[in-house]
Order: C-alpha cells, then sequence, then structure tokens
C-alpha cells in the first residue's frame, strides 16, 4: 500500500553524521533536532493509521506538533550557514522559493491533518504531507 511505503521510508531514514567548523555549528544540531522530533510526531500518527484506531485529539496533538515543527524550519538555513552540515542541500539557498512552497505543502497538510474529523481525511493530509516530506528530502537534502 502506498501510504506505508511513503511513510516507511520516512521512518527508515538513515542519520548522517556531522563535520562542522562554522559560527553556525549549533544550527546542524537544531536542525537534526526538529527533524527528529517531526518524525517522532509523524511516527506516532502513523502507528495510530497502522493500528486503524483514529482518534482527534491525539490526530490533533501530532498534527499541530509538526505544524510548529515546520514553522520553525523556516529560520534554521539563514544565509551564510551552507556549510552548517553535510545534510542541508546548497539547493535550500539556490531555490528558497522552491523550499519554501514545499515546506507550505507540508504545513498546510499539517493543519488539515489536525482539524480532520474523521479516519478518511486525516488518512488523505497524512498521505500529502508525506508527499510532502519526501519531495524536500529528494530536492533539498542529502540523507543518504
Ligand atoms: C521543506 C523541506 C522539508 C520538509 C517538508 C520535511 N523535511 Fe525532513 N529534512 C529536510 C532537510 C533540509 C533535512 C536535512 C537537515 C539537516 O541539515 O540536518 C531533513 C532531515 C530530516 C531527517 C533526518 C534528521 C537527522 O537525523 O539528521 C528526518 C528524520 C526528517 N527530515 C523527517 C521528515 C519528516 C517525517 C517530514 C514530514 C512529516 C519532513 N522531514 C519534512 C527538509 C524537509
Amino acid at each position: 500500500m502506498r501510504l506505508q511505503k511513503i511513510a516507511a521510508a520516512l521512518l527508515g531514514l538513515a542519520i548522517g553524521t556531522v563535520a562542522v567548523g562554522s559560527a553556525f555549528a549549533a544550527l546542524s544540531e537544531d536542525r537534526a533536532a526538529n527533524m527528529k522530533h517531526i518524525r517522532y510526531a509523524y511516527g506516532q500518527l502513523y502507528q495510530m493509521l497502522r493500528n486503524d484506531s483514529f482518534d482527534p485529539a491525539t490526530a490533533q496533538q501530532g498534527a499541530t506538533a509538526i505544524a510548529a515543527g515546520l514553522v520553525q524550519l523556516k529560520d534554521l538555513f539563514p544565509a551564510g550557514s551552507q556549510t552548517a552540515d553535510d545534510r542541508a542541500s546548497a539547493d535550500i539557498w539556490n531555490n528558497r522559493p522552491g523550499f519554501e512552497a514545499l515546506r507550505g505543502t507540508a504545513y498546510e497538510a499539517a493543519l488539515s491533518m489536525a482539524k480532520a474529523p474523521d479516519p478518511a481525511s486525516f488518512t488523505d493530509a497524512f498521505q500529502k504531507l508525506g508527499q510532502a516530506c519526501r519531495s524536500c528530502h529528494d530536492k533539498f537534502a542529502n540523507l543518504n
């Protein structure tokens, strides 16, 4: 099933090693911590779907955490911090509108998940979110 493939691929992401030596060194940890926070909430919601145990309050809590993380994501790649770690692709700086568009798509999907009234609409938004995660990683992150 497509949804499971997307989620499994995301949950299986490798954690890269970090080589840092710039004034932006702390950003590397902030970026990873923010994404792990997002992934944790995403994983919880994935389990909920897998267990067929949709609960609006749990959905709202997890999706709100993801949305907050996606807001924070905006400020983690300031000008000059290209070399803070080797997972952030140079394209984040070369194509900021593209990065922002995917961040926006993911954020909108997370908001839809937060207010989803039933499993069908939640699943729909969850799939959109998963696609946005994957698209952004394909274009803007070096995670392998
Ligand atoms: C708008 C772009 C974007 C979106 C959307 C996005 N990510 Fe990421 N993600 C990144 C970038 C860039 C990195 C590499 C960050 C760094 O430099 O450490 C990353 C890294 C990660 C990592 C690796 C963290 C580590 O240990 O270093 C995980 C896990 C992750 N993302 C999960 C997710 C999940 C799950 C979603 C969707 C719910 C998501 N991401 C959505 C851009 C995005």
